[in-house]
């Protein structure tokens, strides 16, 4: 059954913050560095769904562009911030400041955009499904590469 496009995207929100604590409590640098990557790729995944899927949608359906240009401005901060995380001498540092970014951003979009999407009337369903299907799509093809 397809779940609505908030409830999927919340659950995203759930394991990147699972991964955080997880990182917190790995003990070896190799599960760190695994964690590391793991999360990165969560994240640039999740925004690309959103960009691609949820935002616009939320922007066609509320006209709110100013709330639209805010999150993709916080999203292009944590991509800035991933794509130092390669070459971070100091990976402790560089995945704190990625959580607290993501942390901050997170917490806007439950009580900010999430919430008005839902009084908007969108067609959370069906977004639900196109975002699953595109989700999918991609992880595929990151594992195949
Ligand atoms: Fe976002
Ligand atoms: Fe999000």
């Amino acid at each position: 059954m397809a779940q609505d496009a908030i409830a999927l995207l919340e659950a995203d929100h759930h394991r990147v913050e699972e991964l955080f604590r997880d990182y917190k409590s790995a003990g070896d640098p190799a599960a760190r560095l695994h964690l590391a990557q793991v999360i990165c790729m969560e994240l640039t995944l999740h925004a690309m769904v959103e960009e691609e899927i949820f935002y616009p949608a939320f922007a066609a359906a509320t006209g709110d562009q100013q709330m639209l240009e805010h999150a993709l401005k916080e999203h292009q901060e944590v991509k800035d911030l991933i794509a130092r995380v390669p070459s971070a001498e100091n990976l402790d540092g560089a995945i704190e400041a990625i959580k607290q970014h993501t942390l901050h951003h997170v917490e806007e979009e439950r009580r900010g955009m999430f919430a008005k999407a839902r009084a908007s009337g969108m067609e959370l369903a069906t977004l639900g499904g196109r975002i699953a299907t595109r989700r999918a799509e991609v992880a595929d093809a990151i594992q195949a590469a």
